[in-house]
């Protein structure tokens, strides 16, 4: 099913009445990087994905967001859905938006997965690196910021082994509305911390990181799963940041076995 909630373009499959799983993707991407995800999962649990405001078939506005209003975004999807105690899974920006939104309100998720992310908020270098990339958009265009940040998402061998898939992805990113870009770039650079509450978190969380990605590398990841009380913690072989494209087939099973062990089938 397709919905449009509050302009936002929310996609589900499965079984409604099965466990849901709110899948939140990373940036520059949209919903349909976590199609390998839903592909399997469907069979027995609700699959819901969405594009995050500015990116895909969301609406752009006026490209003035906050990490918080995509944590509100979140929220009104699992409300327009009636959608309880879901599972969270976010892969980097969306593992962002995944760690405010169970900061805030922890007692409506059932499980958290984290990919590839970060807790920390970006630091001085990080927000120039930031103003640079809205400063290459304004002057170069989407195509040109693309071609030079996509390639730093994937394990080297998954661009020369995975050809279609990468080419894909990146040809998705390409058709990005620059100002939806622009206003990701400033809602991550503008966002709070949340590394001191992770030690607060109750929920049985999956923590997921590729072994070849430099975006967030693994040390960054195991000292979240170390903080995290009730966290199992996987290095992904074969993968760079692009965990669930890069190796489909190894994260599915660890997001399975997560669920099957923490999670009654009702
Ligand atoms: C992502 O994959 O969402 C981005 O790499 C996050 C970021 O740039 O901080």
């Amino acid at each position: 099913m397709e919905y449009s909630l509050n302009g936002l373009k929310v996609f589900t499959r499965g079984n409604k009445n099965n466990k849901a799983i709110i899948f939140v993707h990373g940036f520059p991407y949209d919903h349909t990087m976590w199609d390998c995800q839903v592909e399997v999962l469907r069979e027995n649990y609700y699959c819901v994905t969405y594009d995050i405001r500015g990116l895909g078939k969301s609406y752009i506005g006026d490209g003035q967001y906050t990490m918080e209003a995509f944590v509100w975004d979140l929220f009104s999807i699992m409300d327009g859905l009636h959608i309880e105690n879901p599972i969270l899974c976010g892969l980097s920006m969306g593992g962002y938006i995944a760690l405010r939104a169970v900061e805030k309100e922890q007692e409506r998720f059932s499980g958290l997965i984290l990919c590839d992310t970060r807790s920390e908020s970006d630091n001085n270098d990080g927000k120039i690196v930031r103003s640079n990339a809205i400063d290459k958009i304004n002057v170069e265009g989407v195509e040109s910021f693309m071609n030079d940040f996509v390639p730093k998402c994937f394990h080297d061998k998954t661009i020369k082994g995975q050809t279609e898939m990468y080419e894909n992805v990146l040809s998705v990113t390409k058709k990005q509305n620059s100002i939806g870009v622009k206003g990701a770039l400033i809602a991550m650079l503008s966002r709070r911390d949340t590394t001191s509450v992770l030690k607060t978190f109750k929920i049985p969380s999956l923590v997921l990181v590729g072994k070849k990605d430099t975006l967030t590398p693994p040390d960054v990841m195991k000292k979240i799963a170390k903080t995290i009380k009730k966290s199992k913690y996987y290095v992904v072989p074969k993968a760079g940041h692009m965990t669930p494209l890069e190796n489909p087939d190894f994260v599915n099973e660890k997001i399975i076995k997560f669920i099957e062990k923490n999670f009654k089938k009702d």
